[in-house]
C-alpha cells in the first residue's frame, strides 16, 4: 500500500526531471587557443573536432575526456573539417594554400598526405561521406569553377573532376568553410558524384545538377548559406546569414524535398534565433542548429525553432552509429546536448 501511494509521486517526479533535462547543453571542455570548425562524431563514444593552429581533439570515452593533439608540421594550419571512421582513422582537411588533405590511422600520433594540390587559389571547404567510404571535398572555385574532388576508399585516393558542374559561378560567390557541412554527397555512380553543396556571398545557391538560388540572406561576401542537412526521406534544411550581424533572425533558414530537380523552397515559421553556420538532423523530424549568437532545437523538421542556448558554437553533429550530439566552437569549446 505505501508503495502505491509513492509510485504516482515517483512518476510526477521523473516527468520534472525528465523535462528539466531536455535539450541542455552541457561543455565538456574550453580554454584552448583553437578555433574549431571540424566534428565528427562516430558514435555516442567516438567523437574527433578539428580546427585552427593544427589543433585535433579525440574523445574515445563519449566526451567525459579529451585528448588534445597538435599536428606536427602543421601548426600554423587551420583544419576545418574532420572525418572520423574509427577511433583510430580520420581525415583532416586545411583551409587555405596549399590545399591539403591528411590521414590518420593510429588515433592521431602520425599523419599521411593524402590529398596535396598546389594550385594557386585553391581553399577548400568541406568533406562529406556516405557509410561505404564514399566521400567528396569542395572547394572554392577556381575561374569561376567549384572544385570538386571524389574518393572511394575513405580518403586513400583522390580524383578531380571538376568538368562535374557544367554552370560556373558568379564572381564573389564560393563556399563556406564555416563546419565543414555545405555539402552532401548523395551516391557515386559510374565515378560521378552527385550531390547537393550551397554557395553563398555575391549570390546564394544550391549547388548541384542544375544551380539553384536560395531565398536566404545574400550579397555581400559575410551572407548566404553555411550549411545543408538531409534525412532519410530527402528532406533538406540550409541554414546560414550574416555571420557580421549574427543576431539577425530572418532570412537565414530554407527548408525544401528534394527529388533530383526543381527545388521548391518553403520558409520556417519560426526562423532560427540568428545567423546559423550548421544544422543537423537529431531524428527524421528534430534537427539542431548552432551558430555565433546560439543553438536552436526544431521538433518539426525545421518549421519551428526554438533558442536552447545563448552559447557561441560553429559546428554541430549527431553520432553516425548512434545518438549522441555534440558542438563544437572558439576557445576549443566542446559541448554536448543533454535530450
Ligand atoms: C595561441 O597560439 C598562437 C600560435 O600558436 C600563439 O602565438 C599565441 O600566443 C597563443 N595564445 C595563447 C593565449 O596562448
Ligand atoms: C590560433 O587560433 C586562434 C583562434 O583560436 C587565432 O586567433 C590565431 O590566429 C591562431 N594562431 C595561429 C598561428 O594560427
Ligand atoms: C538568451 O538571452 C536572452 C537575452 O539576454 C534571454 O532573454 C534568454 O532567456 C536567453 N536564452 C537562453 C536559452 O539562455
Amino acid at each position: 500500500m505505501r508503495l502505491l501511494k509513492f509510485i504516482p509521486v515517483v512518476f510526477c517526479l521523473m516527468l520534472i526531471l525528465q523535462s528539466k533535462a531536455q535539450n541542455i547543453i552541457t561543455m565538456l571542455d574550453s580554454g584552448r587557443n583553437t578555433s574549431l570548425r571540424g566534428l565528427s562524431v562516430v558514435n555516442d563514444k567516438v567523437v574527433w573536432a578539428s580546427g585552427s593552429n593544427g589543433t585535433i581533439a579525440r574523445s574515445i570515452d563519449g566526451g567525459k575526456t579529451f585528448e588534445w593533439l597538435t599536428v606536427k608540421g602543421f601548426e600554423q594550419r587551420d583544419f576545418r573539417d574532420v572525418e572520423a571512421f574509427d577511433a583510430n582513422t580520420a581525415l583532416i582537411m586545411a583551409v587555405d594554400e596549399p590545399a591539403i588533405i591528411l590521414k590518420t590511422k593510429d588515433g592521431g600520433k602520425h599523419w599521411n598526405k593524402v590529398f596535396v594540390d598546389s594550385t594557386k587559389g585553391m581553399f577548400l571547404d568541406a568533406m562529406d561521406f556516405n557509410n561505404k567510404g564514399d566521400g567528396i571535398v569542395i572547394g572554392d572555385p577556381i575561374n569561376n569553377k567549384a572544385f570538386i574532388a571524389f574518393t572511394k576508399d575513405e580518403g586513400e585516393h583522390w580524383i578531380v573532376n571538376n568538368n562535374i558542374l557544367k554552370d560556373t559561378l558568379i564572381t564573389g560567390e564560393a563556399f563556406f568553410a564555416s563546419s565543414g557541412t555545405n555539402i552532401k554527397l548523395l551516391s557515386i555512380t559510374n565515378q560521378t558524384p552527385h550531390f547537393l553543396a550551397v554557395s553563398g556571398g555575391k549570390k546564394s545557391q544550391v549547388i548541384s545538377k542544375n544551380f539553384i538560388q536560395i531565398p536566404i540572406s545574400q550579397g555581400e561576401e559575410s551572407t548566404g548559406a553555411n550549411s545543408i542537412a538531409i534525412n532519410s526521406d530527402q528532406n533538406c534544411v540550409i541554414v546560414g546569414g550574416d555571420f557580421t550581424h549574427d543576431s539577425i533572425s530572418n532570412n537565414n533558414c530554407v527548408l525544401f524535398n528534394y527529388k533530383g530537380n526543381d527545388i521548391k523552397f518553403s520558409k520556417p515559421q519560426i526562423s532560427p534565433h540568428g545567423y546559423r553556420s550548421c544544422v543537423a538532423f537529431i531524428t527524421r523530424n528534430k534537427l539542431i542548429c548552432c551558430g555565433t549568437s546560439g543553438v536552436d532545437i526544431s521538433d518539426n523538421g525545421g518549421i519551428n525553432w526554438q533558442l536552447i542556448s545563448n552559447e557561441s558554437f560553429h559546428v554541430c553533429q549527431k553520432a553516425k552509429n548512434g545518438n549522441a550530439v555534440f558542438l563544437a566552437g572558439g576557445n576549443g569549446g566542446i559541448a554536448k546536448l543533454q535530450e
